[in-house]
């Protein structure tokens, strides 16, 4: 397989900037391959969440381009961007707010398929016509107890709402999910049992992911290579093996202190 074959997403010169003219995201390239996680760590206001607001098209960018599979992506529409946000997913720092409090949890995991019936994944597809067990083979693929979706967010754990979402996010079968501080909003123990979770899914099912995190622990566990950003720029970037080298940029030994303190 050539190397553009392997590579699931191409971030080329992405600029944004918001109305104070300052450059939240500053002539960013990068690119992912299949069953990769790119790490993309940095302080808090360095633009992380600006980069992946402009990966999932939330935000408008001002200059450069995205492809995803080869499809450029930051010039066509809302319509035309719709089969290939399918293969995009994302995980958000606060659960809570990504969940509808009025909707049942099966609702919530089922919506993606619900509005696309025709397009379950084959993982799903010998079960397609059942709802219910469609529902519980996610779950069972996060870690989750079938009773679990007959409750109301509210009567779940963070930690639980965190795998619904994860449920939801892999139902689409996409090749690429962006993890925007999956973990900050919960304790330690759901933090680590996410990531194993998170790692775990990524092995099996080959998906690529872009883990964006501010703690450079967790980045570390997760990523094959991870991208330091500063002031909207990538400052670094680096193999995870060489996160200790002596060549490694002033400001991620700067960070690499608080990792290890
Ligand atoms: N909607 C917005 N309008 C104006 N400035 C914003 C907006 N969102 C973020 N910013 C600014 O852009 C910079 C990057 O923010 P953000 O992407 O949230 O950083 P991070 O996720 O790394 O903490 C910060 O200076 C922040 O104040
Ligand atoms: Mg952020």
């Amino acid at each position: 397989m050539s190397q553009t074959e392997e590579t699931v997403l191409t971030v080329s010169n992405l600029t944004k900037h918001y109305a104070c003219g300052h450059k939240a995201v500053d002539n960013v390239s990068f690119s992912i391959r299949k069953g990769e996680c790119l790490g993309l760590a940095g302080e808090s206001g360095s633009g992380k969440s600006t980069l992946a607001r402009c990966l999932l098209l939330l935000e408008k960018i001002d200059q450069g381009d995205i492809w995803l599979h080869q499809q450029p992506l930051g010039r066509i529409n809302k319509k035309e961007a719709r089969p290939f946000r399918r293969k995009l997913q994302a995980v958000f720092q606060n659960p809570a707010a990504s969940l509808n409090p009025k909707l049942k949890i099966i609702d919530a995991v089922m919506e993606p398929l619900d509005v696309s019936k025709n397009d379950a994944p084959l993982f799903l597809q010998d079960v397609c016509t059942n709802r219910r067990l469609a529902a519980e083979r996610l779950f069972a693929m996060v870690g989750l107890q079938p009773h679990l979706l007959d409750r109301y967010p509210h009567e779940l754990s963070g930690g639980q709402q965190q795998r619904v979402l994860i449920a939801r996010a892999i139902s689409t079968e996409p090749s690429f999910i962006i993890f925007d501080e999956p973990t900050a909003s919960l304790d330690v123990t759901s933090q680590a049992n996410i990531l194993d979770l998170l790692k775990d899914l990524q092995e099996e099912m080959g998906l690529s992911y872009l883990f964006i995190s501010h703690d450079l622990a967790a980045v570390h566990f997760m990523s094959h290579r991870i991208m330091i950003m500063k002031d909207g720029q990538i400052a670094d970037h680096f193999e995870k093996e060489e996160l200790f080298s002596e060549k490694r940029h002033p400001y991620s030994k700067k960070l690499l202190q608080v990792f290890e303190s």
